[in-house]
């Protein structure tokens, strides 16, 4: 049995230690907002923050978010009125949706340490998470959005 800080709530987790922590969140938990895309750690679409930093669920263990804050797309302050999903609704990035809720988090991740990020680091930050769906461009200008240049 793991204890496991997940968006400011503490969760029993009977689960192995070795368990990813993206099966712990979606299935033990159905905090399904975090997407399964790779499993490898290559798309970006199951990303949530450890102790505020952005990591990849599918390829972090149980173990290792072991007391750290685990914060998901369900535990973004504010929710809807979030300041990214109002500027990703506002630039419409969202075409699928799928891969969304890993690029905010990674997105969020950027704005916690960099509010005013030049559009060069948007990109390298970003380049990590993928959209099949192509909407690069509304994503950026979401940011751009969100950290108040536009
Ligand atoms: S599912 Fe984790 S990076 Fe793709
Ligand atoms: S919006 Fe469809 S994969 Fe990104």
């Amino acid at each position: 049995m793991a204890n496991l800080n997940v968006n400011g709530q503490v969760r029993q987790i009977d689960a192995a230690p070795d368990t990813p922590l993206l099966w712990v969140l979606r299935e033990h938990l159905k905090l399904t907002g975090t997407k399964y895309g790779c499993g490898v750690a290559a798309c970006g679409a199951c990303t949530v923050h450890l102790d505020g930093e952005p990591i990849r669920a599918c390829i972090t263990p149980l173990s290792q978010a072991e007391g750290k804050r685990v914060t998901t797309i369900e535990g973004l302050p504010g929710g809807e009125n979030n300041r990214l999903v109002q500027a990703w609704i506002a630039e419409q990035a969202p075409q699928c949706g799928y891969c969304q809720s890993g690029q905010i988090m990674q997105a969020a991740g950027l704005l916690a340490k960099t509010p005013k990020p030049t559009r060069e680091q948007i990109v390298e930050h970003m380049d990590g998470n993928l959209c099949r769906c192509g909407s690069y461009a509304q994503i950026v200008a979401a940011v751009e959005r969100a950290a108040g240049g536009r």
